[in-house]
Order: structure tokens, then C-alpha cells, then sequence
């Protein structure tokens, strides 16, 4: 028995120097069981023989799309397949990927699935960092591509940098996380819902220069924002944050700076909403009165006084209605369960994601996140340290339960 019986695993090759690795890596997936179909690219078989992977894996290449034996290849290698792998990847397959090129039968089969991918990209240090390639990349991974690698290391030519496709290790372990947790499989379990998640920390203007802020980089909110898509939502985010969000087909993203835009861009989209998630750190506070020209420096001490924001939880709290599900969070440095219980049941809200911010690699602007989630129900989750983007997963299953839960106490069917 192996990992992946039963499994079946489209492998994609491309032109680039790396493409002798992905014959260690077909053999390590059929190794486990999986049922492997290559395609190479022309470029590929400028690097690498058809016969050896024809040798290796579970059934011949395909290298083309106008291949007399089978019709439509595209399709039927992208229905059937459980994940398509790309090893390696070329800027020339990130660019056209992104843009939905079908330029070859690679493309076009990722463009004919909608099993996860996994994309393996390696190519020189100058290409990689190249502003394009980011931009593909990025674009990519908030479409709930899982890209593993490059890693740092030895290059042809004898050049060393970042660009060196990720050992083939990683690749497989990346190719059993995907298939074996859901991650980024896309299942599309929020598809016709309407999700609105605020992200970010607001900024409240003293003058035309300063303005009070907090730490909040709107990492968890995007990340929420891009899973409820990658599941089907149609996603409105509400951010402080909007140059750091990856584009989306179905989020719509609205660019806020202050608390008071913030309440009112979520008052009004929240009336449509299935669910409503306040990732954002909302400023508590805001000055009283913002000067017009610029403070000047001064001996003298500055006096800024601070008046209330809305309370958006509290008022989304108060006049919701009881199908919708909202969810707060909470980031606290002390008492946590006492805090979070505490503004779980004085806001009316049906699922706190708290999180110690003072804990080593959790909250503000760090990629990993752990949190506790308390339920209306009295359901207390511990959801330890993991990507943001795991977390958003288990903050989204967590409310889908409760409004599936919710529509049924209601008689609904
Ligand atoms: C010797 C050599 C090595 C190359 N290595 C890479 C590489 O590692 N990564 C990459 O993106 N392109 C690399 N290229 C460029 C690609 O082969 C070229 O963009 C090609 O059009 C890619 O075709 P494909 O994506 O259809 O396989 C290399 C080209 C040559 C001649």
C-alpha cells in the first residue's frame, strides 16, 4: 500500500534546466501508489527524453494537443486528474498559466481541471526576482495555487541564488499536504455564498501627515478573504490594505483608511452578506478634530483628544439578521478566554477567532497565526500555529458549521 494508491496525478514538465529532477520525482509518486500521466512541453524535450518518463511513469507522455489517439486530451487528463504537479515550472508557464493561455496541452490542462495545482517554479535568480514573475507568481497563489519552492542554492552555470527547484522531498510532502489536508483543493462548499471580511488596521488622521495607526498588516483577513473565494464565495474585502491583496476574479476589494469609512463600506454591503468577518483591527479612538495644515514642532507639549468610533461588531451585533453568521476577532495580550467570552457575548457575535498577539510568531504581520475560536454554542477550538491561510480554513469551516447548524434549528431544508 502506498500514500497515494488510487491517486491519480497529471506531472507537467517544462524547459528549463531542472527538468532531470521531476524523472526522481514521477518515480517517488508511482513509488507511493499514485497513477502518474505525463506531459512534457517542447521545451521539456529539449532537456529530457520522452522515453525515460514513458519508462517510469504510469502511462505514456502526451506532449501534444492534436494527438490522433486521443481526441481531447486536455480534458480528459484535467477531469481525471486528483492534482496536477508542475516540475519544474518556467516563467514562459507562470505567465501564460496566469493569463489563461492554452498555448500547449500543459496549459491548456490546467486550464481543463479543477483539481489543485501545485506549481514547482525554477529558473535563474534574475528571472525569479524579475517584478513579471512575481506578479505571476503572487497572482497565482491567491488563486489557490500552491506553490512549493525555489529554494536558495547551487544554479547552472555555476551561479548560486534563489531559483533551484525545491528538492524533490519537499515536492512529494507538498503533493501529500495537498491531497491528503484539502489544502487548496477548492472544494466548493461556499459557492453562492456572499462573504464580507475586513482586513487591515485603520488610521485615524491627526493632521495631513500623521495619523494614529496600529500593527495590524491585514495578512488573516486577506487570507480569509482569498480561501472563502478559492471555496466559491463571492467575497467583498474591505481593507486598509488593498496593494497587498492578491487579485481575485470573485473579490471585490474596497480600499478604506478610517474606522468611520470602514463602518461605512461594511454597513453597506452587509446586508447582502451570508457572512460577515471582522478581521480588521478597528481603531477604538480617533482625534476629535483633524487639523487642516500640518502640526508644527513645538516645545510645547500636543494635546490630541480622542473621541469614540463606531462600534461596527456591536452595531453588526445588534441589527443582523439570524441567518446571517458573524464572526469577530480578538487580539489580546492577557486573559484571553475571559476577553474573547467577554466580547463573543456583549457583541452578538456567533464565532470569536482569539489570539495571544504576544506569542512568539502569532498576529501582526507574521505569515503564521494560532488562535483559539469560541462559539456562540459555548464550542471552544485550540488551532495551533499554522500558515494564516490554514487558519482561515479552519475559522471558514468552523462558521459554515454554525449556519448550517443555525438553518437547521430553523426548520430550513
Ligand atoms: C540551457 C537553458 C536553460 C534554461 N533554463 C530555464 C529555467 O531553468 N527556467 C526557465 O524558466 N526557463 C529556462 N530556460 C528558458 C526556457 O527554456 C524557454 O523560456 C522555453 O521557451 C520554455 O518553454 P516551455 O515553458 O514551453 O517548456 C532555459 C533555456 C535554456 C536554453
Amino acid at each position: 500500500m502506498g500514500i497515494f494508491d488510487g491517486r491519480r496525478i497529471v506531472l507537467g514538465v517544462t524547459g528549463g534546466i531542472a527538468a532531470y529532477k521531476a524523472v526522481e520525482v514521477c518515480r517517488r509518486l508511482v513509488d507511493a501508489g499514485a497513477h502518474v500521466s505525463p506531459i512534457l512541453t517542447k521545451g521539456a524535450e529539449r532537456f529530457i527524453g520522452k522515453a525515460t518518463f514513458d519508462a517510469l511513469a504510469s502511462e505514456k507522455v502526451q506532449t501534444s494537443l492534436w494527438d490522433e489517439d486521443n481526441p481531447i486530451p486536455h480534458t480528459n487528463l484535467g477531469q481525471n486528474a486528483d492534482l496536477i504537479l508542475v516540475c519544474p515550472a518556467t516563467a514562459r508557464l507562470l505567465s501564460d498559466y496566469r493569463i489563461g493561455r492554452s498555448a500547449d496541452l500543459l496549459t491548456a490542462t490546467l486550464l481543463a481541471t479543477r483539481a489543485p495545482v501545485i506549481i514547482c517554479p525554477a529558473m535563474h535568480t534574475e528571472m525569479w526576482e524579475q517584478p513579471s514573475v512575481q506578479e505571476n507568481i503572487r497572482e497565482l497563489a491567491g488563486r489557490g495555487v500552491e506553490i512549493v519552492g525555489p529554494e536558495k542554492g547551487r544554479l547552472a552555470g555555476g551561479d548560486d541564488g534563489t531559483g533551484r527547484l525545491s528538492d524533490p522531498g519537499s515536492i512529494v510532502a507538498a503533493v501529500e499536504k495537498v491531497l491528503n489536508s484539502g489544502v487548496g483543493a477548492q472544494v466548493q462548499d461556499f459557492f453562492g455564498l456572499q462573504v464580507l471580511v475586513t482586513a487591515g488596521g485603520t488610521k485615524e488622521p491627526i493632521c495631513p501627515v500623521r495619523y494614529i495607526g496600529n500593527r495590524s498588516s491585514g495578512k488573516q483577513g486577506h487570507a480569509i478573504a482569498l480561501e472563502a473565494a478559492a471555496r466559491g464565495a463571492e467575497v467583498t474585502c474591505v481593507t486598509t490594505q488593498p496593494d497587498n491583496i492578491f487579485h481575485h476574479p470573485q473579490i471585490k476589494v474596497v480600499a478604506v483608511e478610517t474606522a468611520n469609512e470602514m463602518a461605512e463600506a461594511v454597513f453597506s454591503e452587509s446586508p447582502k452578506s451570508d457572512f460577515i468577518v471582522m478581521a480588521a483591527a478597528v481603531a477604538d479612538f480617533t482625534p476629535a478634530e483633524r487639523h487642516k495644515e500640518k502640526i508644527k514642532k513645538s516645545k510645547e507639549g500636543l494635546e490630541i483628544h480622542l473621541v469614540p468610533t463606531v462600534d461596527i461588531l456591536a452595531s453588526l451585533g445588534a441589527t443582523r439578521n439570524d441567518e446571517q453568521i458573524l464572526v469577530g476577532f480578538a487580539a489580546e495580550t492577557s486573559d484571553l478566554e475571559k476577553n474573547a467570552k467577554n466580547k463573543l457575548e456583549s457583541k452578538g457575535i456567533d464565532l470569536i477567532v482569539a489570539n495571544d498577539i504576544s506569542a512568539a510568531n502569532v498576529g501582526f504581520d507574521y505569515d503564521t497565526n494560532a488562535a483559539v475560536l469560541f462559539d456562540h454554542m459555548g464550542k471552544k477550538t485550540e488551532l495551533p500555529l499554522a500558515d494564516k491561510r490554514e487558519i482561515a480554513q479552519a475559522v471558514l469551516d468552523a462558521a459554515l458549521k454554525l449556519k448550517v447548524d443555525k438553518h437547521e434549528e430553523s426548520g430550513g431544508n
